[in-house]
């Protein structure tokens, strides 16, 4: 099947390649002249594990291509998908639509034969309709049909997700248009019998948004529980896994943290938010989701600056400032909230990730960025864990603690053991747990 995948941010990128690795020809669209000359020299513009090889794969067997031009990828194509971006829009919040407009009205320009247009990005509810609606304006004779597909994948695991998703979603009216889709994913469906979820194009927007905001919902319960346990004496770990063992509750996403960040959580719960006002069926719960998320970020700073007994004048050493591990995005990272705060504070910031630090250069000033974990450590008054990168998880607590001035650690993951810790010599504070001196 011929492909055609406008925009190629995170999940245009990978949907592309994913699907060129399907079989399917894929032709992957961006108005960023760069960003394509880079692409086509196999130059990946974002840290994603698996996603080199994997373009560079199906760049060389011919399936996978790279273009500025849509007009001569849409015509040839029989399913194209907008994959441009929806970011929050100034001032209220609302998804910023005017990139999936543009993108309908291009592709409404170069239709020529059967097409089905897909709506991957996360949008609003009615939003493909609004699709439909411009390119039937702008091309009264095509024959097209409008779906809604919305991708799940996570940053830093996106191919495995794509490649095993839990469920395939698939919001549209006609046969023909399911037809097309049920080809497009048809390895999944032959393997795994991966379920398929046919719905309106309404619900299937909306399945996006209420996932997105019902993971956050989750995160944000935990978190309030691990404020709860701090104050009542009960552990946040034994919580977590007493709850989650529930299967009507789920082990998973309840790991307590500085809050939940990213390209996608704060965003899309900030959209379904006004959304949900615009429609006249406000979402309280969703809304005290997003203030509590906010105000969480804020107060980890006031937990780190009480731990180290104020920081004016001392080295604070900062280990991950990526919002996860496996990505270089800073995109409303919890960092960017508590870094500024810190140093406002008169702390001097010494810091490493492992692949985030170009990114947050750009984001974070005044930060003095170390080549490793050792050298941010070195003579610093303690060390606050950000972020759960793997090399994280199994410090040499002897060096370190030689090369500290004070043992102490923050760990806002909890990836330690509070045992552990004291018989390494260290005060530890972390999330939800008492904190423990030696
Ligand atoms: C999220 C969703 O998980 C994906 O299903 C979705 O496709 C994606 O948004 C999107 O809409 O594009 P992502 O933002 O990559 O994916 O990252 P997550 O793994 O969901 O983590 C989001 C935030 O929640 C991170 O800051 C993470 O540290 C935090 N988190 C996650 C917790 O604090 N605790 C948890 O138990 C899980």
């Amino acid at each position: 099947m011929r492909v055609a995948m406008i925009g190629t941010g995170y999940v245009g990128l990978v949907s592309g390649a994913c699907f060129s690795n399907f079989g399917h020809h894929v032709v992957c669209v961006d108005k960023d002249a760069e960003k394509i000359e880079r692409l086509k020299k196999g130059d990946i513009p974002i840290f994603e594990p698996g996603l080199n090889r994997l373009v560079a794969d199906n760049a060389a067997s011919g399936r996978l291509s790279f273009s500025t031009d849509l007009t001569s990828a849409v015509p040839d194509a029989e399913a194209v998908f907008i994959a441009v971006g929806t970011p929050s829009r100034r001032g209220d919040g609302f998804a910023d639509l005017s990139y999936v407009y543009d993108a309908a009205s291009e592709i409404a320009d170069s239709l020529k034969s059967y097409t089905v247009v897909i709506t991957k990005s996360t949008v609003p509810v009615g939003t493909s309709n609004k699709v439909e609606q411009i390119i039937r304006q702008r091309q009264p004779g095509a024959e097209f049909d409008v779906a809604s597909n919305p991708e799940f994948l996570r940053e830093g695991s996106a191919i495995e997700d794509f490649q095993r998703p839990d469920r395939i979603v698939v919001g549209a009216d006609t046969d023909r248009a399911r037809n097309v889709l049920r080809a497009l994913y048809r390895p999944l469906f032959l393997n795994d019998k991966t379920p398929f979820v046919f719905t309106s194009r309404e619900s299937s927007e909306l399945i996006k948004y209420a996932s997105n905001a019902f993971l956050a919902m989750k995160i944000t319960f935990i978190n309030e529980m691990a404020d709860l346990c701090e104050k009542s004496g009960a552990d946040i770990q034994d919580v977590s896994r007493g709850i989650g063992l529930d299967g009507r509750i789920g082990s998973k996403f309840l790991n307590a943290g500085p809050g939940y960040g990213g390209s996608c959580f704060p965003k899309d719960t900030l959209a379904l938010v006004r959304l949900a006002e615009e429609y006249g069926a406000p979402s309280r719960l969703i809304e005290s989701v997003v203030d509590v998320n906010d105000n969480r970020k804020k107060r980890m700073a006031e937990k780190i600056i009480s731990a180290f007994g104020g920081v004016k004048g001392k080295t604070v050493a900062v280990l991950g400032v990526t919002f996860k591990p496996n990505t270089d995005d800073m995109r409303d990272s919890p960092s960017l909230d508590i870094i500024p705060a810190l140093q406002a504070a008169g702390a001097i910031i010494r810091a490493f990730d492992p692949e985030g630090m170009v990114e947050a250069g750009k984001m974070l000033q005044g930060v003095v960025w170390a080549k490793n974990t050792f050298e941010a450590v070195s003579k610093a008054d303690g060390v606050v864990i950000l972020t759960e990168w793997n090399e994280f998880r199994a410090l040499d607590f002897t060096l370190l603690k030689s090369l500290l001035k004070r043992a102490l650690l923050v760990d806002l993951r909890n990836i330690y053991n509070p045992r552990d810790m004291v018989e390494a010599g260290f005060e530890y504070h972390s999330v939800g747990r008492s904190s423990v001196k030696p």
